[in-house]
């Protein structure tokens, strides 16, 4: 992944800039650098880790000009320090990119031959050679469209160049770029989430395609250096919150913010005049879909696993799900009355995005349930969705999964119902229980203090395991995915149900185990296959939710009960305790519970 922005203005660009890299954080934070342009030098900083590395380590009186690029790092080619932090300069060119290029290593050997001398480990150094080689011969615009030809592989790059101190060029292909205007200046960046602040015009950039942007012009090129126009569009300038107020990490307050984000989400499709869900503009008449197909990465994945279980419950549909990246390579049977759902906070993850580009060649319905309205994802799709959860910042995604499989359950009984295989009074019965949903979730999160001290077991442990059947399964994935992002603790998430055929070898005295029981059709075979687990030593934290009937199991280590509600809502109220586990556990372990090692929220490379 990685974040890019460049600023050409008619005033010192560097504060912008490394106002802007903040908010690219999310992207990668193995490193950052700065690039910009005055007195015909091209002025470099750059330090491993944090942006606030970069802030302390530099004076950004030392960076003057009015124009400059900025890049943080999430690391491909080469370990993440400074040598191979962005920007990479010859005497000539300075670049920014995200994205990987396949041919670096034979482009190297090429341009070394050349003379050409790399500093670093990386595969940008080569675009940098590639672009200083191709203007010894032609003019720029010429020298871009050759170089992008050049290049195999997926990028988004900001340039900028000695002697044209008033240009950066801009190129994509595959990584995404947005050009943004704004009064005696212009922007180029990764997203409109860094240049929100600074502009609400924006223009993307397609495939293929780059553009030339001084301060008071911008020009756009197709792939064979054609001059093209390009529309501005403009973004809502809705204020959204990116502070995190009293708590002390982002993931705790959109921990805490889930009874607020799903109320939401429920006031956007539910009609409370009639009790009816409003999807409107539904592209597609119902009969035209017969089977579903959802796809998505990490826990948008989850969340299409979770969806499977609803709409085989309340539809007919044939339901597949795939991850992002096995789908967009296999030899897939595409069949015109699927309808194809891209799940994604972000909207603009790589493996994701090409699976949406391949439905789309094949002329596919396709949908997008996603957080980033403006995202590539977004625009791409027939149809979306949004989850309306606010930005999400903590990597470990925690509001937009209950907003993707708030999202994902409405879409099931809407279409439960439209093919008429739920009657009329489930159908209400559940609306009106969905309504409820918030209240219960603002009561589950009260059960905090309990599972601070259940913390400190799991990270004392070698490894844990976390256990669910039904409609729990997708939920025991979630939970241990959360663990393993914020403690790097090994956890495995597993079908309680298959214990017995390997897993259970693994078992062993006080090994920590998550045994999601809720009280709906699959409890008993679920209190059966912790059994199998107590008796060869696990500490078996069990959650299941609120009854007057006892649990009839001896020897359970910990017991968390959370509110009683009909039994698909009940994965939305037993992942509360496990955002909360992982959330402690890291706590405890005083790890970085925002931005967890070797993690970046919005991965844009394959
Ligand atoms: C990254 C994030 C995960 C996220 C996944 C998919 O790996 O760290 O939290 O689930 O990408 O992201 P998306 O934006 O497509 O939901």
């Amino acid at each position: 992944m990685c974040g890019i922005i460049g600023i050409s203005s008619n005033k010192p660009v560097s504060a912008n800039i490394m106002n802007s890299l903040k908010k690219l954080e999310y992207r990668g934070y193995d490193s950052a650098g700065i690039a910009t342009l005055s007195d015909g030098n091209i002025n470099e900083v750059k330090s491993e880790g944090r942006v606030e590395n970069l802030e302390k380590n530099f004076d950004l009186k030392v960076l003057s000009g009015n124009i400059g690029i900025g890049h943080v790092r999430w690391a491909t080619h080469g370990v993440p320090n400074s040598i191979n932090a962005h920007p990479h300069s010859s005497e000539n060119v300075s670049v920014v990119h995200n994205g990987i290029i396949e041919n670096s290593t034979l482009l190297k050997k090429h341009l070394t031959n050349q003379g050409h001398k790399f500093k670093s480990q990386t595969d940008t150094e080569v675009i940098v050679h590639l672009i200083t080689e191709n203007l010894k011969s032609f003019e720029l615009q010429e020298a871009i469209t050759k170089t992008l030809k050049q290049l195999h592989g997926s990028f988004a790059l900001g340039v900028i160049f000695k002697d044209k101190p008033d240009l950066i060029v801009g190129a994509r292909r595959g990584s995404p770029l947005a050009v943004g205007y704004g009064p005696n200046e212009n922007y180029l960046g990764s997203d409109s989430y860094a240049l929100k602040s600074m502009t609400n015009k924006i223009t993307y950039l397609e495939d293929g395609e780059f553009c030339i942007i001084k301060k008071d012009e911008v020009n756009f090129f197709n792939n064979k250096g054609k001059k093209i126009n390009k529309k501005i569009l403009e973004l809502t300038s809705k204020e959204e919150s990116y502070d995190k107020g009293d708590f002390k990490h982002f993931m705790a307050k959109e921990i805490e913010e889930q009874p607020v984000t799903l109320k939401t989400g429920i006031k956007e499709y539910i009609n409370n005049i009639n009790n009816d869900i409003n999807i409107y503009n539904f592209p597609w008449k119902i009969e035209e879909i017969n089977s579903i197909t959802l796809i998505g990465c990490g826990t948008a994945y989850h969340s299409c696993l979770m969806a499977k279980y609803w709409f085989e419950e309340l539809t007919s549909l044939d339901v597949n799900i795939d991850i992002a990246s096995e789908f967009r390579y296999r030899k897939n049977r595409f069949k015109s009355d699927t309808l194809y759902v891209f799940v994604s906070q972000s909207g603009e993850t790589a493996d994701t995005y090409a699976a949406l580009d391949i439905c789309n060649k094949n002329k596919m319905k396709t949908c997008a349930v996603v957080n980033v309205i403006e995202s590539s994802i977004a625009r791409d799709s027939n149809f979306v969705l949004p989850i309306h959860c606010g930005p999400e910042i903590g990597v470990a995604s925690t509001k937009a999964f209950l907003g993707q499989i708030l999202v994902l359950y409405i879409l099931a009984i809407k279409l439960g119902s439209l093919r008429n295989e739920i009657e009329n009074k489930v159908y209400q019965d559940k609306i009106k229980d969905l309504k409820n949903l918030p209240t219960l979730i603002e009561k589950t999160l009260l059960i905090d203090n309990d599972i601070q001290s259940i913390a400190s077991t799991f990270n004392e442990a070698k490894g844990s395991m976390f256990l669910g059947r039904g409609f729990s399964y997708p939920i025991a994935l979630e939970g241990a995915l959360k663990l393993k992002e914020l403690s790097y603790v090994h956890a495995e998430g597993y079908p309680a149900g298959e214990m017995k055929h390997g897993p259970l070898a693994l078992i062993e005295e006080g090994m920590p185990v998550v045994v999601l029981a809720p009280r709906d059709s699959y409890y008993k075979k679920t209190i059966s296959n912790m059994q199998e687990v107590v008796a060869r030593g696990a500490k078996v934290l069990l959650i299941t939710n609120k009854s007057t009937d006892e649990v009839l199991s001896e020897n359970i280590w910990e017991t968390i009960e959370v509110e009683s509600t009909n039994d698909d809502l009940l994965p939305f109220l037993l992942t509360i305790p496990l955002q909360k586990l992982a959330y402690y556990s890291a706590l405890k372990k005083g790890y970085d519970i925002d931005k967890p090692r070797n993690l970046a929220k919005s991965v844009t490379v394959e």
